[in-house]
This record gives structure tokens, sequence and C-alpha cells, in this order.
């Protein structure tokens, strides 16, 4: 289940069956890209929506011109100082590239994941993997191998061992189909990091929510905990819930009155990088307390302090 070698990932992958993959994001779920059926079992073991697309993942830019995807200059600009790492391109699609892939789309997404055990393997196989978070549609993505095989294990081949995600958020999305470049998703990648690449400021309200249905795949539940999860301040909420009843997800500063065990400082030295990684576990390990309502404070909202407000705002509407 649990898997080691790339020799035996790839065995799995050859075979048309589903491997989890580390990255330095989240885990994917990932299967060869070109096998309709494969990918079709993406979809089914993840209840995802078909008309959500995933994205292509490979080693090389290279690659993926290879199989007729091919990066306009702007986007060449962010790979060239960016690839590998946590950013994804939506480009116009190819026809190597099966439907089923793009969720019918005319536009493919694609992605240089920073994960050496990862591009290792991505180099030994001869189609790209297409790999959406390696969890269930409308839950929080994991950060390890052992939140994947937690929920996941039972319905797919394995789970590469790669250690923990060292960026925890999701890859930024940019799309380059229109004359300006834009911004779909929020994630590992800053907005600053990207402007100052491209020289220009990006339109933030262009990200995928559920006021912008045109864009397929940042549905609001897409982040919910079970357990009701709400923005603010635990006296915002003293009236309806005691300080033992709640569990609280905070930057650097703890709050005096609820027990230490049910709060989750993600960096008590107060560095961003370091709350991104640990977001996602402190929202899967405060679902498991005994307590009636998450509470999370708002990040500052500049650099990967706006990726993790968004997954929480969008947690919050549980
Ligand atoms: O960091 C990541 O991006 C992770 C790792 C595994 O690479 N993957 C990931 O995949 O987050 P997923 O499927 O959970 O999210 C992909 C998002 C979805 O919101 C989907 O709608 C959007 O990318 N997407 C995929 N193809 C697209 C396209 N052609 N146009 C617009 N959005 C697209
Ligand atoms: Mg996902």
């Amino acid at each position: 289940m649990i898997i080691t070698e790339l020799t035996v990932a790839k065995g799995i992958l050859d075979q048309g069956k589903l491997l989890a993959i580390p990255t330095e994001t989240v885990y994917g779920l990932a299967a060869n890209a070109f096998d309709g059926s494969a990918i079709a079992q993406i979809y089914a073991v993840k209840n995802r929506p078909q008309f959500n697309p995933l994205i292509l993942h490979s080693n090389s830019l290279e690659r993926f011109q290879s199989w007729g995807i091919h990066l306009p200059k702007e986007a060449l600009k962010l790979a060239q100082t960016y690839s590998p790492g946590p950013i994804t391109f939506v480009v116009p699609k190819s026809n190597r590239i099966p439907d089923i892939v793009t969720a019918g789309h005319s536009t493919v997404a694609i992605r240089i994941p920073n994960h050496e055990l990862t591009l290792a393997l991505l180099q030994m196989l001869n189609y790209p993997l297409a790999a959406p978070s390696a969890n269930l549609s409308g839950t929080v993505s994991p950060t390890t191998a052992q939140h994947v095989a937690q929920q996941l294990g039972h319905l797919i081949e394995g789970v590469l061992e790669g250690g923990p995600c060292q960026i925890g958020l999701e890859s930024t999305i940019v799309s380059f189909v229109n004359e300006k470049p834009q911004l779909l998703r929020l994630g590992g990648l800053s907005v600053e990091a990207i402007e100052s690449v491209l020289g220009l400021n990006l339109n933030l309200n262009a990200i995928i929510n559920n006021e912008n249905p045109q864009a397929p795949g940042m549905l609001s539940k897409h982040y919910a905990p079970a357990i009701k999860l709400r923005i603010g301040k635990p006296q915002d909420f003293s009236n309806a819930y005691s300080f033992a009843e709640m569990a609280y997800i905070a930057f650097n500063e703890p709050h005096p009155q609820i027990p230490l065990s049910q709060q989750f400082i993600l960096s008590p030295k107060g560095n961003l990088v370091e709350a991104a990684q640990k977001l996602f576990a402190a929202l899967k390990q405060a679902d498991q307390l005994p307590v009636k309502i998450i509470v999370a404070a708002l990040f500052p909202n500049e650099h990967l302090g706006r990726a993790i407000n968004d997954r929480l705002s969008r947690a919050a509407r549980n």
C-alpha cells in the first residue's frame, strides 16, 4: 500500500491503475493521462464532478511540448523562474490530451511539481500524469502519505511515500488563454512573486468561486471539515459556545482561554511559509477533536497569507 520503490510505482501506473504521489504542494491522485479509463477511475474514486478538469504533471516543458502543449511568452517567463514549483499554467489543449482530462474544455492545466522523487518518476514515464489532489471531493487536501492512506487506501493501488509536503497548499493557477494572464486560484506561489516576474498587477477578481461559476473547480465546499468552521475571534462566538467547546486555528498567538490541546498556532515565530505548510494537517486534526466549532483567525492578507485566508473562507462555508 505505502510504496517506496520507483519501479513499483511505475509498474502500477503503466498498468492503468491509480497511485497517489507526493508533490511539494499536496499529494496527488495520479494516473496515465493518455489512458481514458484510468482517468475515469480518478473521477469515480474521488467522487469528483465530471465537469471539473484535472492538472497534467510532467518533469519538463520539453516533454509537454512533445505532446503538443506550448506555453505563450508570458507563461514561459514564469516557468523559467518558478518551475519546477507550485504554479499551474492553463494553456490551449492539444489533441493528444483526452477530453476526459480537461472535462471537455479547450484548455489544459499543466504543472511541473518540485519534488525530487516524483520528478524522477515522471522522468521514467512516457506519458504525463493527470492528478487532482488525493482526497475525496469536498474534503481537505492531504499533505502526508498517511492522510491519503487513511481516506483512500482501500480504493487505490498505492501511495508513494514522499514525506510531508513542503508547501502544504495547492499550486497557484494562472490562465494564459486570454490576452492578459488571469489568476484562477491562489496557492503556494504568492501573487507578489508572480507579479514581480510579469511586471503587471494580476486581477484578483477572476479567482474561481461560486460567484464565478464559469470556472470549474473551486466551488465553496471544497475545503470543508465536518465540524462547523467560522472565521473571527473566539470572543465573537462566546455567546453560543464555551471556550472549552472551541478549537482555534491562528497564525502566531494562542488564545488565553481555549485549552491549549485544542489550539493550532501555525507559526509562533510568525512565518507564513511555515503556517501554510501546517494548515491542512491542523484542519484535519481540529476536525477530530470533541469540539462544537472551529474558530479560525484571519492571517495577514499578503504573500501566502492570502492563499491561507482563501482556504479558510472556503472551509467556513460548511
Ligand atoms: O498543487 C496542486 O495543484 C495539486 C497537486 C496534486 O498538483 N493538484 C490539485 O488538483 O490541486 P485539483 O484537481 O484538486 O485542483 C485543480 C484545479 C481545479 O480547481 C480545476 O478546476 C482547475 O484546477 N483546472 C484544471 N484544469 C483547468 C482548466 N483547463 N481551466 C481552468 N481550471 C482548471
Ligand atoms: Mg483538490
